[in-house]
């Protein structure tokens, strides 16, 4: 009988995180600068609609004050640009967040461009994903940021490890990417389509699956030992939540897994609270 990877628990290091945030929040509070965050959602996306109300219940929690914009699906371009130039003027407002997808007709890209880099606790805009890339960053993306602190909270070292990324998106995996590579790890990253992909994901000490497909990391892509992070979250044939990796046989062979639900999912909204602290930090430190 083989034995079986240590689960990585993200909810109890969100937990412990979360508890910091909220004594953090108490300080600047108690300083007269309670952390604020601005969360705008365009439209009637029903998982939209969900993430939203996750974070103002998480702010609620940690005393984090949340300001709602909900507008309808009917905006115009300039009436959200207006509202984001509003925000981005207001001593009061720590942290923007436009929840994405936008509507159709509305430009994602040029919204992004216009939160103030300052207040932008998704860490979307150029200047803090360049940041990133120079290893001097304020913000960092939360679900990378989510997986490093997992990381570091289970003692796993990174210098020296090959690391796997399967997936090259800005907001998980060129970011993803871009930590580990600054942690001094010798970092690869594949996409779906990458020839003999089980070959190259064989190497990694540590194996990042961001590729969005129920159950395509199996027990062969994996070495004996590695660590294994699964961001996915998926439905499978029968409509449950479901990661990218095979849980039950990669198990058989990892070291240390995150399982879905509860690895990486729950440490995302723990971050953004984490960077409107920041935010907040730098602004009263601005105003002083
Ligand atoms: N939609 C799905 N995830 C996210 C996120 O992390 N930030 C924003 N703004 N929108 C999202």
């Amino acid at each position: 009988m083989s034995i079986l990877a240590i689960r990585i628990d993200g909810k109890a290091v969100s937990a412990a995180v979360r508890e910091e945030v909220k004594q953090q929040a108490a300080a600047l509070t108690a300083q007269g600068h309670q952390p604020a965050l601005a969360v705008i959602l365009v439209g009637e996306d029903p998982a939209s609609q969900v993430y939203v109300r996750n974070k103002h219940k998480a702010c609620a929690e940690c005393g984090i004050r949340s300001l709602q914009y909900e507008l309808p699906a009917s905006t115009t371009q300039q009436e959200l640009l207006t509202l984001i130039q509003t925000l981005n003027e207001d001593d009061t407002v720590d942290g923007i967040l436009c929840q994405l997808p936008l509507p159709r007709h509305l430009d994602e890209q040029a919204v992004i461009l216009a939160i103030d880099p300052k207040k932008d606790v998704d860490a979307f805009h150029p200047v803090n994903a360049g940041r990133i890339m120079s290893g001097d960053y304020g913000f960092l993306p939360c679900t990378p940021a989510g997986i490093m602190e997992m990381l570091r909270r289970y003692d796993i070292a990174i210098p020296g490890k090959r690391c796997v990324v399967i997936g090259r998106s800005n907001i998980v995996g060129k970011p993803m990417a871009m930590l580990l590579i600054n942690a001094g790890g010798t970092v690869t990253v594949c996409n779906s389509k990458t020839r003999d992909l089980p070959a190259v994901t064989r190497e990694a000490d540590i194996l990042v699956a961001a590729v969005g497909k129920p159950h395509f990391v199996t027990a062969d892509m994996v070495k004996e030992g590695a660590v294994v992070i699964d961001v996915g979250i998926n439905r499978n044939t029968e409509g449950k939540l479901c990661g990218d990796v095979a849980f039950d046989e990669v198990s058989e062979k990892a070291s240390y897994i995150t399982p879905v639900p509860g690895g990486v999912g729950p440490m995302t909204i723990t971050m953004l609270l984490q960077n409107t602290i920041t935010a907040a930090k730098i602004h009263k430190e601005e105003n002083e």
